[in-house]
């Protein structure tokens, strides 16, 4: 039988699961080899990017109490607006680039203002962001930037970390992402009263319940299995069932666990090798698919390093993507669609109207991107496969 290639993956092998369930080390540890891999004096770990963005923004509010608003690109994960509504902040949206597929800068410009608390640098996909002029920018108006490189782990510019190219900024630890510890998320900065600020917020944050811990270790040892295109074509029903399809309303905050910590730390000894394949696999896609009529390649600014969460592909209009993601699919490589309107359609209560459409760059991506998979599970074979699958749609 064909084997199936899972869209995501980190691959956990049966050491790491073991050294995790074995309990000896736990944040302490996993934070001191994190700062240094990252090149950051200071880190937190916390149950989920998304409580690290809540509580980023809990805390630069008590540095900022007179700033209520938070400019973000509008096609990005949707589930970004929970933690800033909880936070008590007014998402603010921007367009999308359709050349760096990252916030629209010039646009961006026009939409920061003396009430802006954060500016949201978002490296979608794995692609570095103009953090200098979006520092800039964000200065102008006396507002903080934060990084969210959920799933940007290891790209970097000009010798700089995604995560640590702001003020203060996050990765994510779950199960799509670079790195899975099945869930978490971390928080990362330099600047001393920001840590203070963001320190004191994790301190609120009760400790998972012995139910999580639980599942967690459950949810481990399947994922290691899941991401395993043998065991993924085996269980690929029953995997399917327990995929995210409807948006999110509600988000669980708590703090990290020592068994994820020790999970991460196991993972992170071996975390070069499959960034730089991840680096690789991407660069392989770039180049079958460039110079080819129809096919957008992200603008890969200068001085990036990118390791591809998964590859973005700009086809011409929604139907050419329709059918370049169903040839994919028959190539036995799951590619994705991702989010399937920008966030200005899903969520009407912000405020924009839909005609004429103020985010155009957000609404066509949404419509004609497709994402392949770049994770080091999925062999150079099949990658050309899948990109082959893209070049023959376009040309039908
Ligand atoms: C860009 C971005 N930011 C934040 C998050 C939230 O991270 P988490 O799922 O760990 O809460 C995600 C999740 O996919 C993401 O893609």
């Amino acid at each position: 039988m064909r084997r199936l290639i899972p869209s995501t993956g980190t691959p956990a092998s049966f050491f790491d699961l073991v050294r995790a369930y074995l309990p000896v080390g736990g944040e302490r540890r996993f934070e001191e080899a994190f700062c240094r891999w990252a090149g950051s004096p200071w880190c937190r770990f916390v149950n989920s990017g998304t409580t690290a963005l809540y509580l980023i923004l809990k805390a630069l509010r008590t540095l900022r109490p007179d700033r209520d608003e938070v400019l973000l690109p509008a096609y990005t994960a949707p589930s970004l607006v929970l933690p800033i509504r909880r936070a008590g902040l007014r998402p603010v949206l921007c367009d999308v680039d359709l050349e760096t597929l990252n916030a629209d800068l010039t646009d961006a410009g026009g939409r920061l203002t003396p009430r802006t608390l954060a500016f949201l640098m978002i490296p979608m996909y794995g692609l570095p962001c103009d953090a200098a002029e979006a520092r800039r920018m964000a200065e102008r108006y006396g507002a903080f930037l934060v990084e969210d490189a959920a799933s940007a782990m290891g790209s970097r510019m000009d010798g700089r970390m995604a995560g640590t190219r702001g003020d203060v900024g996050f990765l994510s630890f779950n199960r799509g992402k670079n790195l899975s510890t099945v869930s978490g998320g971390v928080v990362l900065t330099d600047r001393e009263e920001i840590q203070q600020a963001v320190a004191a917020q994790c301190a609120t944050l009760p400790a998972a319940s012995l139910r999580a811990e639980v599942r967690l270790g459950v949810r481990a040892f399947a994922l290691a299995l899941a991401v395993r295109p043998f065991w993924y074509t085996l269980l690929h029903g029953t995997i399917s069932r327990f995929k995210y399809t409807s948006l999110h309303t509600d988000f669980e905050m708590s703090r990290y666990t020592d068994f994820q910590a020790r999970l991460g730390f196991s993972l992170l000894r071996c975390a070069e090798t499959f960034l730089t394949q991840r680096h690789k696999n991407g660069i392989l896609l770039y180049n079958i698919l460039s110079n080819t009529e129809g096919v957008a390649l992200p603008r890969i600014l200068p001085g990036a390093h990118v390791v591809f969460n998964q590859f973005p592909v700009l086809l011409s209009d929604p139907e050419t993507r329709d059918a370049a993601h169903r040839a994919v699919l028959k190539a036995g490589v799951e590619a994705t669609t991702l989010y399937p309107e920008p966030i200005h359609r899903l969520y009407g209560d912000l405020g924009y109207g839909r005609d004429p459409d103020p985010f155009p760059g957000a609404t066509a991506v949404s419509r004609r991107l497709l994402l392949l998979p770049t994770h080091p599970l999925i062999e150079a074979s099949r990658l050309r496969e899948a990109g082959e699958a893209v070049i023959r749609a376009v040309k039908r």
